[in-house]
């Protein structure tokens, strides 16, 4: 297969984001902005209680406050058709406003819809709900005994189990990983206006508007081409926009009982009960290996937190099948029903909760063999998928090693833990490893060149931030040579031919695929229709002024070939952390970062970075600052905000560099390129933990590593 963009530089190598402009000025129009006449507000209100059910609900007050229209319980919704495809207590997706029982606090009871914003959310306080409590369980420590198997992740035994025990040098570790929240920048919005009973649009946030699109037309039993879904500008969303909520389904449901324009923006603390989280999850390793550091036998257990309602399962115990080459695996996953809301991918889903067992465990087990920790992993480097026995299409993991070691200065590191002290600070150095498989779907692209020499290239698929648009143009630009500038991309809308959701870090590989594959045929059409012009804007406009053609216009989908089953696909990422912890107060600060991808060609040089950039920080969250805290006396979350759930930001770690292999991937599509969105994140909550016991000799695998368990 050919690797045209990763061989020869471009023009286009320097591409800035295609809309940085738009999105810096405040000029790019998220789903919360299309204001339409008459539009009416809704306010979600949520349950007190942990568990049991609604005795009695008096809207009358809120009625009557100043600008209420309406207000929605379970007792006058109007029905979602859907709803009655799977029968009321089933495990599912949350019904709202369906019945009178409570799974946990902050499930919406109602919904106040009024003339403004403030004067619903005034009015959402006036609402006197009564309760029946049943007991309920919020904690997951307390209920570890409880966890079941998923019927889709069975346990995995690769030789013998438990194998680590019989080796001659062994550790055993448990690992406790927090809930952790998306919390992108921009609140989960929904706009929804109906036309008449069968017909909807919504400009909502969302990662997918044809999954969207679908899920809509389902629950309201519409044709999908009769429900219209925007979102050409999305504010973040790492997972937390993957489906469609019971928010969204109530903002349309509201809006077609009152035949008027309806908004609902969730508050912060809704993004807390009303849009999933990275699980709370607790894990055990077990690691042996001989003397000389080579793996006798990994044994991972994992048991994660989900709701009472609903199972949701990601593979938190797969890396621990899949990273090294060992003889003897076995692995378990379970789920405890809580009651709290429904967890939901978020960046890096599974491995990057696995990650932090074993690659800590790896750590640990360095240390215990008296070997680098970068040499252990080589001793026990993967030539071929451990899982399948296939070759993998692209591996260049120990490049990546050597990349990382060199900028943060590795050779510096004191394997002797606690003895370096930095002006006043004890300083460590630590890695980790990720991995996350690689993957291509299908999707639609238009290419349709106009007299004028430019280019529009379209597709349904949304842009979480990453940067879509702008590698789309880069590879249209490329092959077809027309400068970026004369590229017009337009994405986010469930009307143009079909893209796939953006997430499994699968949308530049796939989309970008069918981009090339659209230009491709395109070019070749114009070649046909006057094979002496080659290429660029002015050349193409004098083949469509001779023909006399407004436009020229290919629609292609493209997908992955028989090598996607061939071969053993993975992106690779290293993550390096230099520490200072203050011997004292036990603060952390992260003096430097390097994180290295081995993700094939990179397509967009400045968008590739800025990801690798974000991973590193929100890992940095994990690691350091972030935890969900729930009051287990009542249920109730208490830290549901951003002055008490700290996310970090670029300031937190003032030197981050993301450095790339950047060798094509032969096999997985025509650029070489695969995903990096979620190995930006995982492992590097591992590596802080591991630079931390470098620079303090203490070990905290209760995570985030915050300065109390430092002291
Ligand atoms: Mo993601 S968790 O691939 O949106």
């Amino acid at each position: 297969m050919e690797n045209k963009i990763a061989k020869k530089p471009s023009a286009t190598d320097g591409l800035s984001r295609v809309d940085g402009r738009l999105k810096v000025t405040g000029k790019a129009k998220y789903s919360a902005e299309y204001n339409t006449k008459g539009m009416v507000y809704a306010v979600l209100a949520g349950s007190t209680i942990t568990s049991g059910s609604i005795k009695s609900i008096d809207t009358k007050k809120a009625e009557s406050a100043p600008g209420v229209i309406s207000v929605i319980t379970y007792l006058n919704a109007p029905k979602v058709p859907g709803y009655q495809d799977t029968p009321a207590g089933a495990k599912g997706t949350l019904k709202i406003f369906y019945d009178e029982k409570i799974y946990f606090n902050g499930q919406p009871v109602a919904m106040v819809l009024a003339d403004t914003f403030e004067r619903a959310q005034f009015a959402s306080g006036l609402i006197d709900v009564t309760y029946n409590k049943t007991p309920f369980e919020t904690q997951l420590t307390k209920n570890l005994d409880k966890g079941v198997s998923p019927h889709n992740a069975k346990d995995y035994l690769r030789g013998q189990e438990d194998a680590y025990k019989t080796a001659p040098v062994k550790i055993e570790q448990e690992y406790l990983l927090p809930t952790n929240v998306h919390n992108p920048m921009e609140l989960h919005a929904i706009i929804a206006n109906w036309d008449g009973d069968d017909k909807v649009t919504v400009y909502d946030k969302t990662q997918g508007v044809v999954s969207t699109q679908r899920n809509i037309a389902q629950a309201f039993k519409l044709q999908p081409a009769n429900v219209q879904v925007t979102a050409p500008f999305v504010g973040g969303a790492f997972g937390a926009a993957l489906r469609t909520w019971p928010h969204e389904i109530a903002a349309v449901m509201a809006a077609k009982l009152l035949k008027k324009p309806v908004k609902l923006v969730l508050s912060r603390a809704d993004m807390f009960t009303a849009v999933g989280y990275r699980p709370h999850t607790w894990q055990k390793i077990g690691l042996g290996a001989t003397a000389d550091g080579k793996l006798v036998g990994i044994s991972h257990q994992a048991t994660g937190q989900t709701s009472v309602y609903e199972d949701f399962t990601e593979g938190v115990v797969n890396i621990s099948q899949l990273m090294y080459a060992c003889p003897n695996v076995d692995t378990k996953y379970r789920l405890a029903s809580l009651n709290v809301n429904t967890p939901t991918p978020m960046r890096g889903p599974g491995e990057a909760t696995g990650a932090i067992a074993l690659e800590c465990g790896m750590d640990e087990l360095a240390h215990a063999l008296n070997i680098d920790p970068i040499e252990l992993r080589l001793r026990n480097y993967a030539d071929t998928d451990p899982l399948t026995g296939k070759p993998y299409s692209s591996k260049f993991l120990s490049d990546a090693y050597k990349l990382g070691a060199d900028a943060i200065g590795w050779s510096k590191r004191n394997a002797q833990p606690g003895t370096v002290l930095e002006n006043g600070w004890l300083s460590g150095y630590g890695m980790a490893s990720g991995m996350f498989g690689a993957y291509r779907g299908a999707a639609t692209v238009i290419a349709r060149l106009l007299a004028d020499g430019t280019l529009d290239v379209q597709t349904a698929v949304t842009d979480i931030g990453p940067g879509t648009g702008t590698f789309m143009t880069k590879i249209a630009s490329d092959v077809m040579g027309i400068p970026a500038r004369d590229i017009r991309v337009k994405i986010g809308d469930s009307s143009l031919p079909p893209s796939p959701t953006q997430g499994g870090s699968a949308i530049t590989s796939t989309v970008g695929s069918a981009v090339n594959d659209a230009c491709v045929q395109l070019k070749q059409k114009l070649k046909e229709l006057s094979g002496n012009v080659e290429g660029g804007s002015g050349g193409y406009a004098q083949i469509l002024q001779q023909h006399n053609l407004p436009a020229v216009e290919v629609t292609v989908t493209s997908k992955g070939g028989p090598d996607m089953a061939k071969y053993a696909m993975y992106s690779w990422s290293v993550h390096f952390m230099k520490v200072l912890v203050h011997p004292t107060t036990g603060v952390v600060k992260v003096d430097k970062a390097v994180s290295v991808a081995d993700c094939g060609t990179i397509v967009s040089q400045k968008t590739a970075r800025s990801q690798i950039i974000g991973g590193t920080i929100m890992g940095t969250g994990m690691g350091l600052t972030e935890a969900v805290v729930i009051d287990h006396r009542y249920g109730r979350l208490v830290n549901n905000d951003f002055a008490n759930y700290h996310v970090p930001v670029q300031a937190d770690i003032p030197q981050c560099e993301a450095l790339f292999v950047n060798k094509p991937d032969p096999y997985i599509n025509p650029m070489g390129a695969k995903g990096m969105g979620e190995i930006a994140t995982i492992g590097v909550a591992a590596a802080l933990a591991n630079a931390v016991f470098n620079a303090t000799g203490k070990r905290v695998r209760d995570l985030p590593i915050t300065p109390d368990k430092l002291v």
